[in-house]
């Protein structure tokens, strides 16, 4: 019987889930950060590792790359970097841009570095040209260094350049820097910047990549993020009235199989933007992605192994199918709005998706308390016979 279910409701879950998206671990990202100066970049990456941020234009015509890099020292005083490595991919050999806050004037400055090796950190001018660099102290404790870089020709040809950054825990009276901790968040502080990912404006390899981009973030929305929880809603809501079934059971199928048709094409799109990103792996929306496809999966194949009503096996049938259901409900949003915040589109985007969002979960609300009174107002009636007669999914 349907609000009988050890399950938490749809509604319950909604609220939940909504609590995760407006917590403000998870609305921290570079596309709500916003500069001084009327500094707007085009593109901007959340990068893996150290709480960093890439905001970055650049102008194919001429090679210029012009950077916003985001991070928080290590300790206060500390210091922060992004660097170009031209030659190889980790530390060593990388031209870095350092700034940090100089206790004596309290001013944040900018110097640049050539990591030659590890015990060779001296202030040294870069390999290729730099200018207007900046440094900025920003109210949360986190540094700005803005900076504008011709980029070498052989790197502007492949559209790649190998950027690392870093955060340390001090200055030296003298400007040495403190040496960085050594632990997996630091080193894995490096990847690929794809120098025309998510260019809008030139250069047709960036319109490709967004147009792409744009395709995978519509198809993932509509499926998982709208038609997946609609489904849903109607397995839970509409079959309350008797004179929906099996009716609802129809819709709610077709409803989730064509979910899954779009979800798929959608998925695939998403593999394919990760294998031509190397360097930047956004984990935690692959890994989600991967996880919803699992799940679908299996829910749709074990459609076709469901016992039958009064089978003893059909409890755990239901419970399975519920727990799944409601995983994929809970992490096709999430990854939504993972997905929004990795593309940064346009702000209405994310404000429309929010609006189905709310309004889905205030439609759930109320069939939700509509369904208990129907349950109610029946077993009042029929106090003597369970309502097993009608009731068959759940
Ligand atoms: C490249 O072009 C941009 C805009 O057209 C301009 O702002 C920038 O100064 C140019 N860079 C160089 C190195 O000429
Ligand atoms: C701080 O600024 C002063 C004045 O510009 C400069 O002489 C000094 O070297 C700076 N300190 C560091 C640690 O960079």
């Amino acid at each position: 019987m349907v609000p009988s279910s050890s399950l938490p409701p749809p509604a319950v879950m909604w609220l939940f889930f909504w609590a995760l998206i407006i917590s403000p671990a998870a609305s921290l990202t570079c596309s709500s950060q916003k500069f001084t100066q009327n500094h707007v970049y085009p593109n901007c990456l959340d990068l893996p590792s150290l709480s960093s941020y890439l905001h970055f234009s650049y102008d194919s015509t001429n090679t210029t790359l012009s950077v916003a890099f985001v991070a928080t020292p290590s300790k206060s005083g500390g210091w922060i970097a992004w660097a170009i490595n031209p030659k190889a991919t980790g530390m060593a050999g990388s031209q870095s841009i350092v700034a940090y806050k100089n206790t004596s004037t309290g001013a944040a400055q900018v110097l640049t570095f050539d990591v030659a090796s590890y015990s060779s950190i001296l202030p040294k001018d870069l390999s290729f040209e730099v200018w207007d660099k900046k440094a900025e102290s920003r109210s949360d404790g986190s540094l700005a260094i803005f900076a504008k870089i011709k980029v070498p020709a052989d790197l502007a040809a492949s559209g790649r350049i190998n950027q690392v950054w870093q955060v340390g825990p001090g200055v030296g009276a003298d400007g040495m820097l403190e040496k960085h901790d050594f632990v997996a968040a630091n080193l894995q502080a490096k990847g690929t910047l794809d120098l025309k990912g998510g260019q809008s404006t030139t250069g047709s390899g960036g319109n490709d990549k967004l147009k792409k981009k744009n395709i995978h973030g519509v198809l993932n929305a509509v499926s998982w993020g709208i038609l997946f929880p609609l489904g849903a809603m109607i397995a839970r809501y509409i079959r309350t009235f008797e004179s929906a079934d099996p009716a609802w059971f129809y819709l709610h199928a077709f409803c989730q199989v064509s979910a899954y048709a779009i979800g798929v094409a959608g998925w695939a799109t998403g593999l394919k933007l990760g294998s031509e990103s190397s360097g930047i792996t956004y984990s935690t929306h692959r890994n989600i992605g991967i996880a919803l496809f699992v799940l679908a999966t299996v829910q749709i194949f074990a459609l076709f192994v469901r016992p039958k009503k009064d089978h003893k096996y059909r409890l755990y049938w239901n419970i399975y199918h519920h727990s799944f259901g409601y995983a994929i409900l809970v992490l096709g949003i999430i990854n939504v709005f993972k997905g929004l915040n990795i593309l940064s589109p346009e702000h209405k985007w994310k404000t429309a998706y929010m609006i189905v969002i709310i309004a889905l979960g205030a439609i759930s609300l109320l069939l939700e308390a509509i369904t208990w009174a129907v349950v109610f107002k029946r077993r009042s009636q029929k106090s003597t016979k369970p309502y097993d007669g009608y009731n068959d999914g759940n």
